[in-house]
């Protein structure tokens, strides 16, 4: 029996994932991480934290699994994207945090390059918009900020990275300095057109291309892991965001096929196979993961506050105790009350895209409860999420038929069911939810020979639960103009 190991390195926890031959779970491990929020709007992790916890996870799967180094064909790398890393190419060491996702610390930056007019060029080449979400700008800050490190990295002494390219510098004993194109096209320096790193933007930017990995396909050799690590050298061979991941996991590979993952945040993404398609509503252009020659490409509608929200509940207002709570609290009330919690907390993402925005609660009245605040959070996450699909149907040249979910929050019924109502479509949830890291597992066993091709992977998707609209459409229409009514309550809030 062979096996392959998926390492999905999330926002909040590192885990890996072992899976057989088809496509079984074997055994799963799990490690948070602190996260570090030095100054209000700024998020930081420990890149060593990220590295310790991902290689702790990956011994004790093969541990609890029984399964010796020997027998994985081959590893898949997933991560968080974006989130930017720079180290010392001759020690190893990063020379700062890791600057997140969610870090806002870059929305000066980013307007002064929107101000002298190039937001054109970048949305053009790198179909991005000019927003500190993406690692450009905070690589930027990285060379602009830590004492000497420009010169260094003039001098070719260090290496930039998303955590892809960092866990596989660290696995491979700083061999492979590599990323795949699905990761690249998330920083703001990358041509999804042409695939390749882009020089007008570096200059822009004024990064040095001495610093960049070296880009690769997502189903591609990326490397072998140290056998100092565990005594023998396993191949890496495959790497995709976890967003992209998600979609190939979830069998997306036909154009018109879309996936939401509810994650820390919820992110859609649409199939638009070879076509590189341009949003004129909000929405971004990403590269797919790639199996095979040609690059393939998506649609993406980026909400940063999704499951987190229910975290928020948990540990800033401790109204519910432990996450699971919030399903049956909210279900304690027929609807919100007319509360409408907007969790712009790290601003707004697509389709709004405002770094300044910051959150809010509104319609309280007197009778208002912990419930009626449990729901709207929920409910927040799926109007979140519709605004998504409503964009994407503007922009796609065929109408989304069907939505597939994956992530923690899809396990809840009460909000796929609002989903689902709110869309008008049917919302489908797979038996697997782990499809970020099934998706990054297919794309390493296709590399390794253990899985022969996409049908064969399609063939594997199986259905859990099918969620029909029940909610008539006037009813979520109205529902929808009270979301956006509090949605442009909170607009531009920290300027
Ligand atoms: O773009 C950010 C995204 O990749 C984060 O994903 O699953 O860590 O919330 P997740």
């Amino acid at each position: 029996m062979r096996y392959v190991l998926a390492l999905d390195q999330g926002t909040t926890s590192s885990r890996s994932i072992l899976f057989d031959e088809q496509a079984n779970i074997v055994a799963t491990a799990q490690q948070e991480f602190p996260q570090i929020f030095p100054h209000s709007g700024w998020v930081e992790h420990d890149p060593e934290a990220i590295w310790q916890s991902q290689l702790h996870t990956l011994r004790s799967v093969l541990h609890k699994a029984g399964v010796s180094a020997a027998q994985v064909a081959s590893i898949g790398i997933t991560n968080q994207r974006e989130t930017t890393v720079v180290w010392d190419r001759q020690t190893g060491y990063p020379i700062y945090n890791a600057i997140v996702w969610q870090d806002r610390r870059t929305a000066d930056h980013c307007e002064q390059l929107r101000q002298a007019g190039h937001e054109a060029l970048f949305r053009e080449r790198t179909g991005l918009v000019l927003d500190p979400y993406f690692s450009g700008t905070k690589l930027a800050w990285l060379l602009d900020h830590v004492p000497g490190a420009r010169a260094q990295a003039q001098a070719g002494k260090l290496a930039f990275g998303t955590i892809d390219s960092w866990l596989t510098w660290r696995l491979s004993g700083g061999r492979s300095h590599v990323t795949d194109v699905s990761n690249a096209s998330r920083t703001l320096m990358f041509d999804i057109h042409r695939g390749c790193w882009d020089d007008d933007l570096l200059a822009l930017l004024n990064i040095p291309r001495g610093m960049l990995p070296e880009v690769r396909p997502s189903c591609a050799p990326m490397g072998v892991l140290d056998v100092s690590l565990l005594g023998t050298a396993v191949p890496i061979g495959g790497m995709a965001g976890d967003q992209q991941a998600a979609l190939f996991g979830q069998g997306c590979h036909q154009p018109g096929m879309a996936k939401n993952t509810y994650g820390t945040g919820c992110f859609m993404l649409l199939q638009t196979g070879s076509e590189a398609r341009v949003s004129t509503h909000g929405l971004l252009t990403t590269a797919a993961a790639q199996f095979g020659d040609q690059p393939h490409y998506a649609l993406e509608g980026s909400v940063f506050m999704g499951g987190a929200v229910v975290q928020w509940l948990r540990d800033g207002l401790g109204i519910i105790e432990h996450a699971a709570e919030i399903e049956s609290l909210a279900n304690s009330v027929p609807d919100s009350g007319g509360v409408y919690l907007v969790p712009a907390f790290t601003g707004l993402g697509a389709p709004h895209w405002d770094p300044h925005a910051r959150g809010g609660l509104l319609g309280l009245s007197r009778g208002t409860n912990r419930a009626h605040i449990a729901r709207a959070a929920l409910e927040a996450i799926a109007f979140q999420s519709a605004e998504l699909l409503l964009a994407m149907q503007a922009d796609a040249s065929q109408p989304v038929t069907e939505l597939r979910v994956d992530g923690g929050a899809a396990a809840n019924a009460t909000l796929l069911q609002f989903q689902a109502d709110l869309l008008g479509i049917p919302v489908l949830r797979p038996k697997v939810l782990e499809t970020t890291a099934l998706g990054a597992a297919y794309l390493a066993g296709l590399q390794a020979g253990v899985w022969q091709g996409l049908d064969e992977l399609q063939s594997q998707w199986q259905l859990d639960h099918r969620f029909e609209p029940r909610m008539s459409r006037d009813e979520a229409q109205q529902r929808l103009a009270g979301w956006l009514k509090a949605v442009g309550r909170v607009g531009a809030w920290a300027t």
